[in-house]
């Protein structure tokens, strides 16, 4: 499998009278077409690193190869240019804008990437809308729709532009259990019948198993991961500095 995302030595700081190091020292290969979870203690960095990843920030040092692309030379509006083309987003609250209907939500990416007319972007904004369950949902305001079906538009919004990775932040983190399994779900089948690569913090164990592969942060560092939905959880001791697929699943309790 080809890795579609390569980190090599993540270091991100926030500089100040006291420093803030959020991401120290993480590098990571995944893999196109793999489900990958990111766990950790609350203020671990995960949401940082997921940043990092998805170029909505930027490194203090170190690299992401995106796509066999070295992102590290690019300016703000080349990093804009690649979210839009190749990454979606997903995160705990939707974020879909309350004055535009379900539909105008999964359009408005496709609009500012601007490869499809107007008649093309709503067929396929339709489609997906209809992929992900809500089909009848599109005339509505996010508000008039319950969480678990705003959170499918959020997915369908993510993957307007047909990304090769979508990166999701909690995406069940505000969500009853049936909703919760439902989008796990959902992000479970985008790389099992789409083959898009999908990477999700969260906090819920249940992702640990349908993922392929968990990666562990304790304060800013990968310590432990395990993959496989079969895989022993993770070891309290300090893990490897990245977990390789061949590495052997880790035993300890999942957190
Ligand atoms: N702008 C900032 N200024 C100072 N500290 C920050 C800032 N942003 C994040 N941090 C700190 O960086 C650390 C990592 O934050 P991050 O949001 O990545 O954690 P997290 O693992 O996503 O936590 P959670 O599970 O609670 O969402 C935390 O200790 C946080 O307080
Ligand atoms: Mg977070």
């Amino acid at each position: 499998m080809s890795a579609v995302i390569v980190a090599e030595h993540l270091l991100r700081r926030l500089e100040g009278e006291v420093p803030v190091t959020l991401i120290d020292d993480v590098s990571l290969s995944i893999d196109r077409g793999e489900f990958v979870c990111v766990m950790g203690p609350s203020g671990s960095g995960k949401s940082s690193l997921l940043y990092l990843l998805g170029l909505l920030d930027i490194p203090t040092a170190g690299r992401i190869l995106l796509d066999g692309e070295d992102t590290s030379r690019y300016q703000e509006d080349e990093l804009a240019n690649r979210r839009l083309e190749k990454l979606g987003f997903v995160f705990q609250f939707h974020f879909l804008l309350a004055e535009f209907t379900v539909l105008e939500n999964v359009v408005l990416p496709m609009r500012r990437l601007g490869r499809l007319d107007e008649a093309a972007q709503r067929a396929r904004g339709s489609e997906l809308l209809e992929r992900l369950g809500v089909a009848d949902q599109g005339g509505k305001r996010p508000s008039q729709l319950s969480g678990g079906q705003r959170q499918r538009v959020a997915i369908a919004r993510a993957l307007a532009n047909d990304p090769l990775v979508v990166l999701a932040d909690e995406p069940t983190g505000n969500l009853d259990s049936a909703a919760a399994a439902n989008v796990r779900e959902i992000l479970r089948t985008l790389t099992r019948d789409l083959g898009k690569t999908v990477v999700a913090v969260t906090h819920d164990a249940a992702f640990a198993a349908a993922a392929d592969r968990c990666i562990g942060l304790v304060d800013g560092r990968i310590r432990a991961g395990w993959q496989g939905p079969a895989a022993r959880p993770a070891s309290a001791s300090p893990g490897p500095a990245s977990v390789s697929p061949d590495a052997p699943a880790p035993a300890g309790d999942v957190p």
